[in-house]
């Protein structure tokens, strides 16, 4: 029998997974280990699974190098790659959302050529060309995005807000929402059709607890 990978990403939706695909009926053992280690394995059930950096598991699954993935729908957005997305796993969950000072509220649309900072120039340009229509300069930054306010490098930013606790302590405020985002699983075209009996199971047994 081959091995079935699953691609998941490194830090906030990790253990969540990880807690997912042990419910789920897979042994997860080797991954609640305390390694440097990148790949594990479940010799039972024959599956391995890699842990990735988030914005990369859309191009291993992509690839095939993993059929499956478990990642935030941010970051699928921000590939925008060839997936097939089944289940929207619920955890995870947060919203992108345009954030400033509050002094900007219900003032948006008025300032030409407003610069937006933003780690996902994909899913701003997106909201702004496509749904807004509104022409804006998108920055591109790395982390650390509510800074760009602050130091007048932007006016605006599009991030994603959990508890809101990052832009309040910054003195920034959502003035407007994007969307919302969650963990989601994905699969690997060929793979769905060649393992489509073992991956479908999984995909029957994770719907199951989802609905308990
Ligand atoms: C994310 C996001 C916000 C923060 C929101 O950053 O970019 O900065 O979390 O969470 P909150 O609403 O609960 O405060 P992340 O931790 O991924 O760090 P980075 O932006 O510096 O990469």
């Amino acid at each position: 029998m081959n091995y079935i990978t699953i691609a998941l990403a490194k830090g906030r939706l990790a253990e969540l997974s990880v807690d997912l695909l042990e419910q789920a009926g897979l042994n997860v053992s080797e991954l609640r280990e305390k390694t440097r280690k990148l790949i594990f394995t479940d010799e039972e059930n024959k599956y391995k699974f890699i842990l990735v950096k988030a914005s990369d598991v859309p191009t291993y699954v992509e690839y095939g190098a993993a059929d499956i993935g478990i990642v935030g729908r941010d970051t699928l957005l921000e590939a925008r790659k060839d997936l097939y997305e089944t289940i929207n796993l619920g955890f995870g969950s947060c919203r992108m959302a345009v954030a400033g000072p509050k002094e900007l509220a219900g003032k948006l649309d008025q300032i030409h050529n407003m610069r937006v900072a933003t780690k996902y120039t994909q899913i701003a340009k997106n909201y702004y060309h496509l749904v807004k229509k509104q022409s804006v300069e998108i920055i591109k930054l790395h982390g650390s995005v509510e800074l760009a306010p602050l130091v007048g490098l932007s006016e605006v930013i599009v991030d994603i807000v959990e508890s809101g606790k990052t832009l309040k302590e910054n003195g920034l405020e959502v003035l407007e929402d994007v969307c919302d985002l969650s963990a989601r699983f994905v699969i690997n075209r060929v793979s769905l059709k060649m393992e489509s009996e073992r991956i479908l199971s999984l995909v029957n047994k994770i719907k199951e607890l989802l609905k308990q």
